[in-house]
């Protein structure tokens, strides 16, 4: 299979970053050297993807598409066409990949959510491509601690996972350590095939009174049409305050010409 279009859902309140998102998109906050939503179009790049659909809210697209219009000469980006759509209100994940309906069509396509970063080392939009074989739904699951049940998905496990790839009948938005199905958390990486634009609309307010991503995949995994990927690939999530340093941090360090610097900034300051 080919997957040569990616969703990134950016229209999110970002009310744990505030008072950085009262006028800013949360997802053109700076990360090292560029916005975050950089970060996650070059992942898609990288991958072979040649479109990019981000959901913005009614005030965010221009600036954002004019962020992209500016860079499309940039080495991590070239051949990239970055496109918004509009999500009127944020009522929830399910709510704004139901937003980009159109924009893919009858294709298989990525789901990145902006928040999430990868080390520009990982991949895991390739797993997921080949978990997919020969056309079914997955989602990047990765194991967590009882105490973060209430704040993932988490599936619901048919087999051991063999070579990665785990068979689901199920998910569950934020079920908490008492209720949580398993250990299989969901990050945010998915691939669907186009048949969830057939399950998004019928899926009610869930969690926190929200059309939840995970309901839907909870749909598609009763069908019989939805597997996880399990790897212990960390996303940095850029999405609150202390993730945020975190996330400038790692990937700071990671980069060939921040390195050296940065580094001895954080020792000077550790020995003090
Ligand atoms: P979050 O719930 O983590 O983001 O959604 P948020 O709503 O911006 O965060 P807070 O709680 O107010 O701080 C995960 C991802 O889904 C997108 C967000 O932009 C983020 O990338 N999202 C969420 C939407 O695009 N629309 C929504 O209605 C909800």
């Amino acid at each position: 299979m080919r997957v040569d279009v990616a969703l990134v859902p950016a229209a999110g309140r970002g009310t744990r970053m505030r008072p950085a998102t009262n006028a800013i998109p949360k997802a053109l906050l700076t990360v090292v050297d560029r916005p975050s939503i950089q970060w996650v179009v070059e992942e898609a790049a990288r991958a072979g993807v040649t479109e990019v659909v981000v959901v913005v809210d009614p005030d965010g697209g221009a600036i954002i598409e004019r962020h992209f219009e500016e860079s499309r000469f940039l080495p991590g980006l070239s051949g990239v066409k970055v496109r918004t759509v509009v999500q009127e209100e944020a009522r929830g994940l399910g709510h704004a990949v139901l937003a980009g309906r159109e924009a893919i069509g009858l294709r298989p396509f990525f789901v990145m959510l902006a928040d999430d970063l990868i080390h520009p080392q990982e991949d895991l939009l390739g797993p997921l491509t080949r978990a997919a074989d020969p056309d079914t739904s997955v989602v990047y699951v990765r194991r967590l601690p009882d105490e973060m049940m209430g704040a993932k998905g988490v599936v619901v496990p048919r087999s051991g996972p063999s070579d990665s790839v785990m068979e689901i009948g199920g998910a569950v938005e934020k079920p908490g350590a008492a209720r949580a199905p398993s250990d299989y958390a969901i990050h945010g990486r998915y691939l669907f095939m186009p048949e969830v634009f057939d399950h998004l609309p019928g899926i009610a307010p869930g969690y926190g009174g929200e059309i939840q991503l995970t309901d839907a995949v909870d749909s598609l995994a009763r069908a019989g049409r939805c597997r996880a990927y399990v790897a212990d690939v960390e996303l940095l999530d850029v999405g609150n305050p202390l993730g945020y340093l975190r996330a400038n941090t790692v990937l700071g360090l990671a980069d060939p010409a921040y390195r050296e610097g940065y580094r001895s900034i954080v020792d000077d300051l550790l020995v003090e």
